[in-house]
């Protein structure tokens, strides 16, 4: 039976985007214009492994944090308590029941999550265990299957542009290959947007393997008629055709795997097979970091409202979500979790790059 809802927990969880702390103020704000209690969950499930790892929220808590990166609560992509990471080498626990406990030793009714795919479906689970929630999707890499938008990328998608607008010129000067490694783990949103923004001449995304004889081919036909500069923009994911993703280091069952290094390796055999000379800059984390832009402090706070008025009207397990036009709703978390929302190949997106003269590599 549904009960008002008197006091809920917020955490955020996974990789840092910009906008975190704004969903965290506008959900403190609403909740208190609402007499709901606001507790903040230290470093994502870990507050409620660890009860000391908490903390009321008030409003003086979030004052002026919209406009900061980061998350006043700290956050990790480690730790689920499905299975908890264990020092020494032993192997991980399982804390759910834990949580549960600890849920309601502290007195909460729900909770509001807010993270990437990892963190939704740990909330999703945990509902299991009597832990209702409701998600709020976060991720610069804008995959979450069931929003149109997530929080987080048009501040990373703002930084790569401006990354790419300072690497063209000085491709320009020096008449060289610039190849920009954007984030983007199983998709090309961030690549192909700042790509097409920054007025790439390549761009190479997980969802299309790419042939390099044809980016250098694109590269010597530039040289013919006198450009003789090109910027090739590569999404972490992107992989050429046949071969295998830029991986650092191999997943774990507490720890999804690292990428890195595809734009070094594109520099290299596009300098050998073209005989210019090719220079690699990865983006990385200065994608996640800094302020996040209107756009981002408008999403987040309206998704962090949203989040608030959805427990109120006793909706839980599932996320709050951007609907084509402009009308943020709520999806269930069933819909959401295991699945990576990619680039569809027929899109307008991908259509335009390519009427643009954008090679995509394929
Ligand atoms: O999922 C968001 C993301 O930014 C990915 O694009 C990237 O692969 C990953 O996080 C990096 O995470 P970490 O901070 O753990 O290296």
């Amino acid at each position: 039976m549904f009960r008002a809802i008197k006091r809920i927990g917020v955490l955020t969880g996974g990789g840092d985007a910009p906008g975190l702390n704004a969903v965290i103020r506008a959900v403190v704000r609403t909740a208190h214009s609402a007499g709901i209690a606001c507790v903040g969950l230290e470093d994502s499930f870990d507050g409620l492994v660890h009860p000391e790892k908490t903390r009321p929220l008030i409003l003086e808590d979030v004052r002026g944090i919209h406009r900061l990166g980061g998350t006043i609560l700290g956050t990790t992509n480690r730790g689920n308590p499905f299975a908890y990471p264990q020092a020494n080498g032993e192997p991980p626990v399982d804390y759910s029941e834990r949580c549960a406990r600890n849920f309601r030793s502290l007195g909460l009714d729900a909770l509001v999550v807010i993270g990437g795919d990892g963190t939704l479906a740990i909330a999703h689970e945990l509902r299991q265990r009597g832990v209702p929630s409701v998600g709020v999707p976060k991720t610069i890499d804008n995959d979450i299957a069931g929003t149109t938008m997530t929080f987080g990328f048009d501040s990373a998608v703002a930084f790569a542009t401006l990354a790419i607008d300072r690497l063209h010129t000085s491709a320009h000067a020096h008449h060289r290959i610039m190849v920009v490694e954007v984030m983007g783990r199983y998709t090309g949103w961030i690549a192909l947007q700042s790509g097409i923004a920054g007025g790439a001449d390549v761009t190479l995304i997980p969802e299309i393997p790419f042939d390099l004889k044809k980016i250098a081919a694109h590269v010597l036909q530039r040289e013919g008629f006198g450009a003789r500069f090109s910027v090739v923009v590569a999404a972490e994911g992107a992989y050429p055709v046949g071969g295998e993703r830029s991986v650092r280091m191999a997943g774990r069952p507490d720890m999804v795997e690292r990428l890195g290094g595809i734009g070094a390796r594109v520099a290299t055999e596009l300098e050998s097979m073209t005989g210019k000379e090719a220079r690699s800059t990865v983006l990385g984390h200065l994608q996640r970091g800094g302020m996040p832009t209107s756009y981002d402090r408008l999403l987040a706070t309206r998704f962090g409202s949203y989040a608030v008025h959805a427990l109120q009207r006793g909706e839980t397990n599932v996320m709050v979500a951007l609907d084509t036009p402009d009308r943020i709703m709520t999806v269930p978390l069933d819909e959401v979790v295991h699945k990576v929302r990619t680039v569809p190949l027929d899109s307008e997106l991908i259509q335009t790059a390519r009427s643009l003269g954008m090679v995509l590599g394929d």
